[in-house]
């Protein structure tokens, strides 16, 4: 199958499972007004999961199962589906689960679609800000239907970006402090949402002009870096050692901040 036709499926499957994120973000929003929200932690105590991130899972990778038995799913979550099938949706249930579990509003839903491992679509809804990032590959990205592109600054001094910590940070000095204190000089301000997926996004649309961030996962990027791509931005990984380390702006800023994120005397 021909990319474009593979596009095609990516946008019907979105169009058809937006509803159902919808309703998610909603069962978010009320759930998080709760006093138990069933918080506990992962790989460290920085680390969160709750009851609404396994639920919000259990209910997207259902209904993709229910409607595409054939295609395979990766969840955050620990949902693993025919690992081998054309198409893959990566789905990270609650991007931002330490805001979630702290009552702040910026979490989001992310929903990426690959086929034969390239990235063919993808939605990042943000239900606090009634915000829906969709790209699909070869038609384009939008936020709540209206054409997004990258920002078009050139010079880091004029710059707003993103970054984001790992969780390790408390116990691996690669945490990007260094980074993060060579280029605060450099650029007009920094901020740290909390939600990669959102970050990325931002960029997508130009509220940032770059992002970048260190050991992430496949369902933290999936759905926005076809996003990025749909809105002109170019994203590549920086370095190989920690999981997936990104960066993601304008070319001409990404060509600038490759040589700064790679330096080994960092
Ligand atoms: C996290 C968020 C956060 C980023 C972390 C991610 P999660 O995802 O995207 O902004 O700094 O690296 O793991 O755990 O909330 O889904
Ligand atoms: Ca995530
Ligand atoms: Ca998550």
């Amino acid at each position: 199958m021909e990319i474009k036709e593979a596009s095609q499926g990516a946008r019907i499957r979105l169009e058809r499972i937006h509803d159902l994120i919808e309703e998610v973000g909603q069962y978010q929003l009320i759930e998080q007004q709760k006093d138990d929200l069933g918080i506990d932690t992962k790989s460290s105590e920085m680390d969160l999961v709750t009851r609404v991130d396994k639920e919000s899972e259990r209910v997207i990778s259902a209904w993709i199962m229910e409607n595409y038995p054939d295609d395979g799913i990766l969840g955050e979550e620990g949902t693993e589906h025919n690992p081998e099938a054309a198409y893959q949706w990566v789905v990270d249930p609650v991007d931002g689960t330490n805001n979630y579990a702290q009552r702040f509003p910026i979490f989001g839903i992310s929903v990426g679609i690959k086929f034969r491992k390239v990235g063919v679509g993808g939605i990042v809804h943000i239900p606090a800000l009634k915000e829906w990032f969709i790209g699909v590959k070869g038609e384009g990205a939008t936020l709540n239907g209206k054409t997004i592109q990258v920002g078009d600054k050139t010079e880091l001094i004029h710059c707003l970006a993103g970054t984001g910590f790992p969780y390790d940070k408390g116990t691996n000095e690669r945490n990007n402090l260094r980074e993060v204190s060579t280029l605060i000089p450099q650029i007009r301000g920094l901020r740290r949402t909390g939600s990669a997926a959102f970050d990325l996004c931002c960029v997508a649309c130009g509220r940032f002009d770059f992002f970048w961030e260190m050991t992430l996962k496949e369902w933290d990027i999936a759905a926005a870096c076809v996003i990025l791509e749909e809105a002109g931005a170019v994203w590549k990984i920086y370095q190989e050692e920690r999981e997936i380390s990104i960066v993601a702006g304008n070319s001409t800023l990404v060509q600038k901040l490759m040589p700064i994120l790679t330096d080994s005397t960092l």
